[in-house]
C-alpha cells in the first residue's frame, strides 16, 4: 500500500463506491460529496477549493437591514416584481459610481441571485429573434450556464479564449457572429474559473462586435471589483470596474452579491438592463409574451412567470448595503482583498513544488491573485491530476468541465482555506512533488 497523507486504501474504496467513471468529469457537487465520506472515513481534514463559496462572514449592514425588514412584517407582504424602489435607486447609482455607465431604475431589477438572471436573460434574449439559435460562451465559464441554455432548450456555441486574447478575440469573435445564429454572448470578468481578466481592449472588441451583428452582450460580474492589481473601491472616481458597457448600449450586467457582499445563502443578484435594450421593441417576443418590449417582457413575463420577483427582506439587505457602498461608508473591496492575499500565496507554494499556473496572462501582463487560479502538473491530465491529488488530501475541479481547452488544467478556490491550512497544504504539495518528480 502506498504510502500518501491520506489513507491510500480509503481513498481508492471511496472513489470506487462514488460510481464516478472519471473525477475530472464530476460536478462540483460531486466531487463534494466525495470528499464529504473521505473525510468523514479518515478522520483528515482535505485542503477544500472545489466549491466556490464565499468564506468571509456576510456583510453586517445586510444583516441588520433584513432583520429589521423582517420585524416590520415585510414577510407577509409580496415583493412587486420588478424589486422595491430602494434597491432599484441604489442598484442604479451604484452602477453610475462604479462602472460609469447611466442606467434608468427601471432596467435595475433584482433576480434570486445572479444564477436567476442568468436563466431570465437566456430565456428572454434568445428569443428576441426567431431566427437566432441562442449564446455564444466566451470560456472557460460557469458550467451550470450552459446547462441553463440546454434545459430551455437553447443552443450554445463556445471557444476557449486562452489562444485569443487581444486583438486576435476579433477574428475569433466575428466567426461566430457572422453566422447570423448568435442571440447573446456570455463571459464572466474577472473570469470564473480562470481569474482572467479582459482588458479595455478586449471589451472594446467585444462591444463593437455586438454593435456590428446587434448581439446582446450578458456581462457577469460576480465578482466585481475584485481584481485587486487595480482599487475599484472608490465610488464615483476612476479607476472603475471595467465593463462592455462602456463600448455598447446593446448589455444585460449581472452582478451578484454572492461574493462581493458575502451574501450567498439569501439569493439576491442584480439584473441591469441597459436602457436601449430595456425599450428594444422585437416583434418576435410576441411567440411567447404579451409584451414585444424587452423590458416589460423580461419583468412582466420572464420573472412573474419564473419565481414572481425576489424575496423581500434580502431586497432590503441589499439596498441598505448598496447605499452604504454608494455613499463610501462601506468599502466592499476592501473586506474581500484577503481573497488575492490567500490566492499569492497558494499560488507560490504550488509553483515552489512544481506546479504550473495555466492561465497566466491577461495580454502581456501576469494575471491578478484572486477567488480562483489554475494550475496544472508536468505529465498529468487534469483528470489523472485531480485523482491522485485526492491521496494527498487536496480537492479541485477540472477545468474540462468549464469548456477549457486546457486539459492538463485544475481549478482552485481559495476561499475556504484558512491561512493555519498553508503548511498542511505545503506539506502536502511537497510530498507529492517527492513522489512524483518532474
Ligand atoms: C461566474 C458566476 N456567475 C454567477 C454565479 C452565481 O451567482 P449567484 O450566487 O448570485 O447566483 C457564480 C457563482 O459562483 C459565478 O461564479
Amino acid at each position: 500500500m502506498k504510502d500518501t497523507p491520506i489513507n491510500y486504501q480509503v481513498v481508492t474504496d471511496k472513489i470506487k463506491e462514488s460510481g464516478l467513471t472519471s473525477i475530472g468529469g464530476a460536478t462540483i457537487r460531486e466531487i463534494k460529496k466525495l470528499i464529504d465520506q473521505i473525510e468523514k472515513a479518515t478522520g483528515e481534514k482535505f485542503i477544500r477549493m472545489e466549491m466556490g463559496i464565499p468564506g468571509l462572514p456576510p456583510a453586517q449592514i445586510a444583516i441588520e437591514a433584513e432583520i429589521d425588514a423582517l420585524h416590520r412584517g415585510i414577510a407577509a407582504i409580496y415583493p412587486d416584481i420588478y424589486g422595491i424602489q430602494e434597491l432599484k435607486t441604489e442598484i442604479s447609482r451604484f452602477v453610475k459610481l462604479f462602472l460609469d455607465i447611466e442606467v434608468n431604475t427601471e432596467g435595475c431589477i433584482p433576480t434570486v441571485g445572479s444564477m436567476m438572471g442568468a436563466f431570465a436573460s437566456f430565456l428572454t434574449i434568445n428569443r428576441m429573434y426567431a431566427d437566432r439559435e441562442g449564446t455564444l460562451f466566451i470560456d472557460p465559464g460557469f458550467p451550470v450556464q450552459k446547462q441553463q441554455v440546454r434545459i430551455l432548450g437553447q443552443k450554445y456555441y463556445s471557444f476557449d479564449v486562452y489562444d485569443y486574447r487581444g486583438d486576435k478575440l476579433r477574428d475569433k469573435l466575428e466567426s461566430y457572429l457572422s453566422t447570423g445564429k448568435i442571440s447573446s454572448i456570455l463571459y464572466s470578468n474577472p473570469n470564473n474559473p480562470s481569474w482572467i481578466c479582459f482588458t479595455d481592449k478586449e471589451l472594446r472588441i467585444i462591444g463593437e462586435l455586438a454593435n456590428k451583428y446587434n448581439v446582446v452582450v450578458i456581462e457577469d460580474l460576480a465578482y466585481f471589483g475584485m481584481d485587486f492589481r487595480k482599487d475599484y473601491s472608490q465610488p464615483g472616481q476612476p479607476p472603475y470596474q471595467p465593463t462592455v458597457a462602456k463600448y455598447t448600449d446593446n448589455y444585460l450586467l449581472l452582478i451578484s452579491s454572492s461574493k462581493v457582499f458575502s451574501y450567498a445563502g439569501q439569493r439576491v443578484g442584480m439584473m441591469v438592463i441597459s436602457d436601449k435594450l430595456f425599450n428594444t421593441q422585437a416583434p418576435d417576443l410576441l411567440r411567447y409574451y404579451k409584451f414585444d418590449k424587452v423590458g416589460q417582457a423580461m419583468i412582466f413575463g420572464t420573472v412573474y412567470s419564473i419565481s414572481s420577483g425576489t424575496a423581500h427582506t434580502p431586497q432590503y439587505a441589499l439596498a441598505a448595503v448598496l447605499k452604504a457602498v454608494n455613499e463610501g461608508r462601506y468599502n466592499f473591496v476592501e473586506v474581500v482583498r484577503e481573497y488575492g492575499a490567500k490566492a499569492k500565496i497558494m499560488k507560490k507554494i504550488f509553483t515552489d513544488n512544481g506546479f504550473n499556473i495555466v492561465y497566466d496572462k491577461d495580454e502581456d501582463n501576469p494575471i491578478a491573485d484572486g477567488f480562483y487560479f489554475t494550475f496544472s502538473y508536468p505529465g498529468f491530465t487534469g483528470d489523472e491530476l485531480l485523482h491522485e491529488l485526492m491521496y494527498y488530501g487536496i480537492s479541485a475541479i477540472s477545468l474540462a468541465i468549464t469548456g477549457s481547452e486546457r486539459l492538463e488544467g485544475i481549478r482552485a478556490c481559495v476561499s475556504l482555506i484558512k491561512r493555519e491550512q498553508f503548511p498542511d497544504l505545503e506539506y502536502r504539495l511537497k510530498k507529492f512533488h517527492e513522489d512524483h518528480p518532474v
